[in-house]
């Protein structure tokens, strides 16, 4: 039976790549933009929910903008809290299941290890304290809500880090990029390829199924920033890789802080879905070639 999926967001690198791996799945997704849900408004997002018939909700919406969110506060808690949480009530036990996007930015980044769902949280900064907001108000009301945390998302669409060194690469500029921050790169691509795969099972598990409650995803391979601008340079330009220079996050100051190491590990979720999750080279070369032939097709 097709699953229908209610989206929130089209633009963002998640939503669209929802979109675009639909056709792939035995799926329906309708999708509403922020001019349709302005998730600053709660109420209005609400009233959304009974124009379109669901059996999956997913929040591909979300306020994403670390460093603004510093002097944004009430909206990025607006969006990335009181708006999910406002949903998740709405569904309550009874309506469709639900998935919403967290982030490893509500770990302080100084265990020394990995970070597994259970760990305590201590977000370093506005957006993630917005994002632990959310998942703690999803979980109160939802009991059939899948929360994926995932970390350094990248895709071909919108502004991310794999365009901004390319770019950076394409202008010839001498390159110094963070060596003390270490993440997993994660390829909207897969996330949403993860989602679509198991939105059949999500749409017809009852409470209390392990699929439900928090689960990390992330691509295989932990890397520094630095580590990461030299695979996508060595994909993307091989032998032509520009010599990319060691910096420290201290010689860029910023509005938020962020964590040192907040890397995600994945084991519960490879083990409750069955999944195994790639290493992050093979998503990013898929992207180095959509991007190339967007180049060569302009
Ligand atoms: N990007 C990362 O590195 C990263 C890391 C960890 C977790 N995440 C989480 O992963 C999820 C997907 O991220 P992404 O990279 O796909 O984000 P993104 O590319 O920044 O897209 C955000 C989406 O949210 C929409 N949006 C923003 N404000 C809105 C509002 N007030 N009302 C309705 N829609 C609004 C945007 O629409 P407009 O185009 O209209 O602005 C856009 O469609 C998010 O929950 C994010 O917190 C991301």
């Amino acid at each position: 039976m097709t699953t229908r999926i209610l989206q929130f967001g089209v633009t963002g690198q998640l939503a669209r790549e929802l979109l675009g791996q639909a056709k792939d799945f035995d799926v329906e997704i309708t999708a509403l933009s922020r001019a349709e849900a302005d998730f600053a408004d709660p109420h209005a997002v609400v009233r959304r929910l009974d124009d379109v018939k669901a059996d999956l909700v997913v929040l591909a919406a979300a306020y994403t903008a670390v460093d603004l969110a510093e002097s944004e506060r009430d909206l990025a808690f607006k969006v990335n809290a009181e708006t999910p949480g406002a949903i998740a009530r709405a569904l309550g036990p009874d309506g469709p299941a639900l998935v919403q996007i967290s982030t490893d930015f509500v770990f302080a980044g100084d265990k020394g290890a990995l970070y597994v769902e259970s760990d305590p949280t201590a977000p370093l900064n506005v957006y993630g304290a917005s994002k632990l907001a959310g998942e703690q108000a999803i979980l109160a009301a939802c009991p059939r809500a899948l929360i994926l945390r995932t970390s350094w998302v990248v895709s071909s669409h919108g502004k991310n880090f794999v365009k901004t060194m390319l770019r950076a690469a394409g202008e010839g500029r001498a390159l110094k990029v963070v060596d003390d921050q270490f993440g997993r790169p994660t390829a909207a691509r897969d996330l949403a390829r993860f989602i679509l795969g198991q939105a059949a099972r999500l749409a017809a598990a009852p409470a209390g199924d392990p699929a439900f409650g928090l689960h990390h995803f992330a691509n295989v391979g932990e890397v520094t920033w630095k580590g990461f601008a030299d695979g996508i340079f060595d994909i993307a330009l091989g032998g032509a890789a520009p010599v990319v220079a060691a910096g420290s996050a201290a010689d860029w100051p910023s509005p938020a802080r962020r964590p040192a190491r907040g890397t995600l590990d994945t084991s519960k979720l490879e083990q409750t879905f069955g999944v195994t999750l790639r290493p992050w080279r093979e998503p990013l070369a898929e992207i180095v070639a959509e991007l190339q032939s967007e180049r060569s097709a302009a």
